[in-house]
């Protein structure tokens, strides 16, 4: 009676034993393959599929969770949010996302992952998922988090983001053409340097943006502002 109740309990103990074991060298492991310095971190290998996965699965959940107390203000359809949000996106995402019309910029071509094309993927998000994202920026991608902006400008970007599925060059150039009649009156901040350049962060006006001729070489210059300065 004795010995049949301790043998299932031996068994128990090995097998936590070997999962303890096998635990303690699966960290090894890991710690040699990184003090080897044999993981290799270049931008110009890719991921495993599995690792591919495995992030992409950590990043829609976590802005999900992330994003999930968050309300969206009224009004991102009114037109004044819009053009706000037109001047951001312009100004600051166009050179990695590209707009339409607007190819990405040299900065873009070498980051892994991708800046994806935001007309294709930004439905895949709600307001608040969206807003998430630009506020806070993705770890380990090239994707900045722009929480020193207003949220107020970050909603109006969210604005546009909503607007950009299907819009054609001629409406995102009319768009753009709209912010500079106003002068960049929604950021006074941002007024100055309208028309003359970006210099302090390096991005092409919005300026650059002639609308209704897509294949403009000045509109295609505009998300490359950055990269023409630093050849
Ligand atoms: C320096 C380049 C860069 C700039 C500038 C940039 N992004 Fe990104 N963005 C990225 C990269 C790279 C990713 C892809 C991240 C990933 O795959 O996880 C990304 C992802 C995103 C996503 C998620 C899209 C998806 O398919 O999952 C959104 C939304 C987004 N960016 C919006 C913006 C907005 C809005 C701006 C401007 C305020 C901006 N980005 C500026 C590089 C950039």
């Amino acid at each position: 009676m004795r010995a049949f109740l301790t043998r299932p309990h031996a068994r128990w103990r090995i097998a936590l034993e070997m999962l303890v074991l096998g635990f303690v060298l699966a960290i090894v492991c890991g710690a040699l393959v990184i003090y080897a310095g044999a993981y290799d971190v270049a931008a110009t290998r890719h991921h495993w599929p599995l690792t591919e996965w495995v992030l992409d699965t950590a990043r829609i959940r976590s802005i999900k969770t992330h994003a999930a107390g968050i309300t969206a203000p009224p009004g991102l359809d009114d037109q004044a949010k819009i053009l706000m949000g037109t001047e951001h996106f312009a100004d600051h995402c166009a050179i990695c996302h590209g707009a339409p019309g607007v190819p990405k910029g040299d900065i873009a071509h070498g980051l892994y992952p991708q800046p994806p094309d935001l007309a294709v993927t930004s439905k895949r998000y709600t307001d608040t998922e969206l807003f998430w994202i630009v506020k806070h920026g993705i770890k380990m991608t090239g994707m900045p988090g722009w929480a020193d902006h207003g949220d107020d400008e970050l909603w109006a970007t969210v604005a546009f983001l909503k607007k950009l599925p299907g819009m054609t060059p001629e409406e995102y150039g009319k768009l753009v053409m709209q912010v500079m009649s106003h002068g960049g009156q929604q950021h006074p901040q941002d007024r100055a340097t309208i028309g003359q350049g970006h210099e302090h962060d390096g991005t092409a006006p919005p300026s650059a943006v002639q609308p209704g001729s897509p294949k403009d070489h000045s509109m295609s210059g505009m998300g490359q502002g950055t990269p023409a300065k630093r050849d």
